[in-house]
């Protein structure tokens, strides 16, 4: 029985959105664009760091065993040495003999070319990290590398978070960070690209306790999507068979998103056991190990790996919101975003540019984006402003109008629902805070009332 595919929306209607809306534009786009390079615009910055934010709260700052780090970028390139990159970073690379574009052999069904069904040279390995030179001299001596994943940044800096937080163990070193992979083949918006941005924690627990902490953050990682948002029948877990667990791995789960383009992995959880230490302590030469002050022995600690990435993620979420749907008469586009992630939370939509009642909007305004990224809108009709901060998924609007001046209330209308409230200025702050914190539209503050 073949099994059942929730539906998604189309790849080109995001990436259409997303230019027109000013999430994310093609990089140096004045010069044709550069392959797999993307710029994130006023609202991507905004819906980007709401994702990092979102996962840093979740994973730091809630959390007593994590601790945050930001390592440089460049590292010294023995770190790539110790980590197996140099020597395994590699993918499979063959050339079409007729139209000469390059593949992954991996990822190819049949062996001849996908574009015009050319016959294919041999696979050759081909070295996945950028490299640039340190210095004023190009030479073999002063390479290094753009780190390919944050994760090496936080095993080189164990013992120094170990003595200076005084953490025991299990506990976790968190990083977000860019990183740079020199992929074969790259596409789909901005599921795979050249530079893209990453979320990892290393979490270092006592050998022997890591089936148990691999099985925790496994689910840890695929309740905090649905947490934020994403819809359970969009998500799945992905066990890697043994065959393509990564050189470091002992185990290894994918948590997949059905993307426009079909599942793919959103993020990795790996189990790494001891070997980033354990390598990092050979090649160094320093001691990378633990005290246990129980046992009073020294022992090497193993790590599991909760990666994910932040592109990857900015794309679910824009995915997972995307909704078309008739408001009054009329098609709406929908971006139903998690109030946390919505890059604008609140609009503030004066009904008219008159003056007096601009100025007494304006105030409004200045008092509420002293808490939240607030926008305010004055061009074109009411209908048009509420579709326009639909589209952006803005959850809730604002509006004063001539009787605000008199009664000093105002209206506060819902994106989903499009349910709006009458309610008095002096409640506005703390009903949209509970409002964005999930409450029903239609529970009221004293003094407010449900409006047609
Ligand atoms: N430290 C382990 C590690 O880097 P990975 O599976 O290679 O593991 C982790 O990468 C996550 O980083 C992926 O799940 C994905 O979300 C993101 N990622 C990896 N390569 C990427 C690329 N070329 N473009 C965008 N995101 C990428």
């Amino acid at each position: 029985m073949s099994e059942s595919v929730p539906e998604t929306v189309d790849m080109d209607k995001i990436v259409s959105l997303c230019r027109r809306r000013g999430f994310i534009f093609p990089s140096s786009e004045i010069y044709g664009g550069l392959s797999s390079c993307w710029d994130y615009g006023p609202l991507g910055v905004e819906l980007k760091r709401n994702v990092k934010d979102a996962w840093w709260q979740a994973m730091v700052r809630e959390r007593d065993d994590m601790v945050g780090i930001d390592a440089s970028i460049l590292m010294h390139p023995q770190t790539w040495v110790a980590s197996g990159h140099v020597d395994g970073f590699a993918d499979p690379l063959v050339d079409c003999k007729n139209c000469r574009m390059r593949w992954r052999s991996d990822d190819l069904a049949e062996n001849k070319c996908p574009a015009c069904g050319g016959e294919l040279t041999e696979p050759r390995m081909f070295n996945l990290m950028f490299k640039t030179f340190m210095g004023p001299v190009e030479e073999q001596a002063s390479v290094v590398y753009l780190r390919p994943e944050t994760a090496q940044g936080i095993f080189v800096n164990f013992q120094n978070v170990l003595n200076t937080t005084r953490k025991r163990l299990p506990f976790g070193i968190a990083q977000i960070g860019k990183s740079f992979r020199n992929e074969i083949t790259v596409g789909n918006f901005i599921f795979r690209s050249r530079e893209f941005e990453q979320m990892e924690v290393e979490y270092f627990v006592k050998p022997g306790t890591d089936k148990e902490w691999f099985d925790y953050w496994v689910q840890e990682r695929f309740n905090w999507y649905i947490k934020m948002g994403i819809k359970k029948e969009h998500l799945k877990l992905r066990q890697h068979d043994k065959t393509e667990l990564a050189h470091y791995a002992l185990d290894c789960y994918d948590v997949n998103y059905l993307f426009p383009m079909g599942w793919a992995e959103l993020e990795g959880i790996a189990n790494r056991g001891d070997f980033d230490l354990g390598q990092h302590a050979k090649y160094s030469g320093k001691s990378l190990d633990y005290f246990d002050e129980e046992a009073k022995e020294h022992i090497n600690p193993y790590v599991i790996e909760p990666s994910a990435g932040v592109d990857r993620s900015v794309l679910a979420f824009l995915v997972d919101a995307y909704d078309e749907d008739v408001a009054e008469g009329e098609k709406r586009v929908v971006m139903r975003f998690h109030p946390g992630i919505a890059p604008i939370k609140v609009a503030v939509l004066p009904l008219s540019r008159k003056e007096h009642l601009a100025a007494f909007a304006k105030e409004i305004y200045a008092d509420l984006r002293r808490h939240w990224m607030v926008q305010y809108d004055d061009a074109q009709s009411i209908g048009r402003r509420y579709r326009r901060q639909d589209e952006i998924g803005t959850p809730l609007c604002v509006t004063v109008d001539f009787q605000s001046l008199e009664d000093k209330q105002v209206t506060v209308r819902e994106r989903d629902s499009m349910k709006q409230i009458r309610i008095p200025i002096s409640e506005l702050q703390k009903t949209l805070a509970a409002k964005l914190a999930g409450e029903d539209i239609l529970v009221l503050p004293p003094g407010g009332q449900v409006w047609k």
